[in-house]
């Protein structure tokens, strides 16, 4: 944790990234749990919080950590329109990460003052979002698109590109990415397992997260 940074202020996607080796990814049906969630996760030193709009709850979700936690650093994931980048600025989000990269996604972020991490799984993807002057990008869904030995193949044309892995990442797998020269830090949703949230046992969540500050990130 780069304990010099101002959450308050404004971010890069880069700050986002280097903050600590994972950003979890978080799925949320309960405001009542949003809260308790994200004090664990700070708790266990992991402040940059992905909180995925797959439910309807989510943005509420965000608003509520916005509001609530801030030590938090709140953003929103699987944002996949300018119309969901909007929609996430309003309720608070300070950063976004989406599965895909769109040229009017990227628009609506930089109209919106919000950092962008966007996914990419392709060359081609990685130059339309260099396009546009994102440079920083997730490579998603990492395990299924060719694992380390395509974030290796791509050092070489991309060397200039950071990435943040994720799909099929775990405690296990991590540090295999996070030892990449270009791997900034892995995202997964590993540090907020279902049965563990569903049972609210957060001092769990905390010791996941302690877990993951723990892996090492090269120098
Ligand atoms: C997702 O899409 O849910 C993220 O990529 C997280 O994937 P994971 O559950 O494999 O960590």
């Amino acid at each position: 944790m780069d304990m010099n940074l101002d959450v308050n202020g404004k971010l890069t996607a880069l700050q986002v990234m280097q903050d600590a080796p994972v950003i979890p990814v978080i799925v949320l049906s309960d405001v009542g749990q949003a809260v308790l969630l994200a004090r664990a996760l700070v708790a266990g030193g992991i402040r940059m919080l992905e909180v995925t709009l797959r439910t309807p709850q989510a943005l509420s979700c965000i608003e509520a950590i916005a509001r609530d936690v801030p030590e938090a650093v709140v953003g929103a994931g699987t944002v996949r329109s300018a119309a969901d980048a909007q929609a996430c600025a309003m309720a608070g989000a300070r950063f976004v990460v989406s599965p895909g990269y769109t040229h009017a996604l990227g628009q609506a972020c930089r109209d919106a003052g919000l950092p962008l991490l966007p996914g990419v799984a392709t060359g081609s993807e990685i130059m339309a979002a260099q396009e546009d002057g994102l440079s920083e990008l997730k490579f998603f869904p990492a395990m299924q698109a060719g694992g380390q030995a395509m974030l290796k193949a791509w050092g070489g044309p991309f060397g200039d590109v950071r990435f943040c892995p994720t799909g099929g990442i775990n405690a296990a797998n991590a540090p295999e990415f996070l030892a990449l020269p270009n791997v900034v830090c892995v995202g997964g949703s590993w540090l907020t397992p279902a049965d563990v949230m569903a049972r609210g046992n957060w001092s769990q969540v905390t010791a996941l997260a302690h877990q993951a500050c723990r892996l090492a990130r090269p120098s």
